[in-house]
């Protein structure tokens, strides 16, 4: 399926699928390498077509303009999972063009439930869940999962977005109004006492290589904070990174994947979702580690070896949602050390990602409260 006979030096051209902050950052981290960048989206001046050198403004899905950039690329990456696969295996069989992380990730990461069939048989801790297709499944696994419980929609959801969570009786006639969306998987409620991620990367000579793990602080639903290294113990972060590990080898992953985890109360791990690339919680990497998350994505697609990241130092990164985003760039001027993110996005939304902080520490406490006292946040 995947056709990486050879390096992609530098100097070649990297197409990636998807303009947004992650397509963004890949670029930046290939621009230093040398390498050449043709993007599409259908979103003119997007955040990646700002930084790259073609932008085909195109759908995601169009057959034609996936051709056009592979055409024009000599490996293709792709920065969502949103992506038609049975396009992206066309565009690979009529283009003769590298596409190193291949289909089958996206095949399972695009789907909750694939994903959640993926992690069970690989034999990784995950919360009970059912299949949802009618109200009387739904009720049916009720009875077996009990309350609380979380149903989802298998495809498209994000930021918490296509979910219903169910605390009743009286919450179920909400909850089948998602299943006018297609298919659902309803999960049982994790008590979890913190949230945590692990970014994984791999290399077509299956060479893995996992980066440190960070503390997850979501506010409805969307990720606000991360806390490098995790606040955890040593037994749990060698428990996140097997995890990683394993799925990383069992996908034969290339490239970098997200694994969102629960650390419970009683201390046990389940992993949550899976993104089948760079993640929000990885962008403390950029500063705070020997390599980013963005430099293994781009060394494992073009063949080259991976590096063991080290943590230079600990980190907190805080997410500029839309309506942070005036406030936090004056941060630019009254936090000179702080590394101030902004995507370039057209567009000021509530809710919206317009970019990210990232603050270098020795005493998290201490960083934590000066966020807090800057107001923008709270
Ligand atoms: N089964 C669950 N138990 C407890 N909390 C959950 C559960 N599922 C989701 N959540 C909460 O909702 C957030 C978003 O859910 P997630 O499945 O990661 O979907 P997405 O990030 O795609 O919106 C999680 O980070 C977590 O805070
Ligand atoms: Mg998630």
């Amino acid at each position: 399926m995947t056709i990486l006979s050879n390096l992609i030096k530098p100097g070649s051209t990297i197409g990636i699928i998807g303009g947004g902050q992650l397509g963004r950052m890949m670029a930046f981290s290939a621009k230093e390498r040398g390498y050449r960048i043709a993007v599409l989206d259908p979103t003119p001046d997007c955040p990646t077509a700002q930084v790259a050198d073609w932008h085909i403004e195109a759908a995601y899905d169009d057959l034609d303009a996936l051709k056009e950039l592979a055409e024009r690329s000599d490996v293709l990456t792709y920065e969502f999972e949103n992506v038609d696969a049975e396009t992206i295996d066309r565009v690979q069989n009529e283009v003769n063009i590298a596409i190193p992380q291949g289909t089958d990730l996206l095949l399972i990461t695009q789907n909750r439930l694939s994903e959640k069939d993926f992690l069970k048989k690989a034999g990784i801790p995950i919360a009970s869940y059912a299949k949802i297709e009618t109200k009387a499944d739904l009720i049916d696994a009720i009875s077996t999962l009990g309350y609380p419980c979380v149903l989802k929609t298998i495809r498209g959801g994000y930021d918490g977005k296509g979910q219903s969570v169910l605390k009743s009786d009286s919450d179920i006639a909400e909850a089948v109004s998602l299943l006018g969306n297609g298919i659902c998987v309803l999960e049982e409620w994790v008590s979890f006492k913190k949230e945590l991620s692990i970014m994984v990367a791999r290399n077509e000579s299956g060479q893995v290589v996992t980066m440190p793990v960070s503390e997850n602080i979501h506010y409805d639903n969307i990720l606000l904070k991360s806390i490098v290294p995790a606040r955890v113990s040593d037994e749990t972060l060698n428990e996140a990174r097997l995890i990683a590990e394993t799925i990383a080898e069992k996908m034969a992953l290339v490239g970098v994947l997200g694994v969102e985890l629960f650390f419970t109360e009683s201390g046990e791990i389940y992993a949550n979702e899976l993104a089948p690339r760079p993640h929000n919680s990885g962008h403390y990497s950029i500063e705070a580690c020997s390599d980013s998350q963005f430099d293994l994505h781009i060394r494992a697609i073009c063949g080259y070896p991976l590096p063991e990241v080290e943590l230079l130092k600990p980190a907190v990164m805080v997410n500029i949602l839309g309506e942070h985003f005036e406030k936090a760039l004056e941060l630019n001027s009254s936090q000179p050390k702080w590394h101030v993110h902004d995507y370039g996005k057209n567009g000021v939304k509530v809710g919206r990602k317009m970019g990210h902080v990232t603050i270098l520490t020795d005493a998290i406490e201490e960083t934590l409260r000066t966020i807090d006292e800057t107001k923008i946040w709270n």
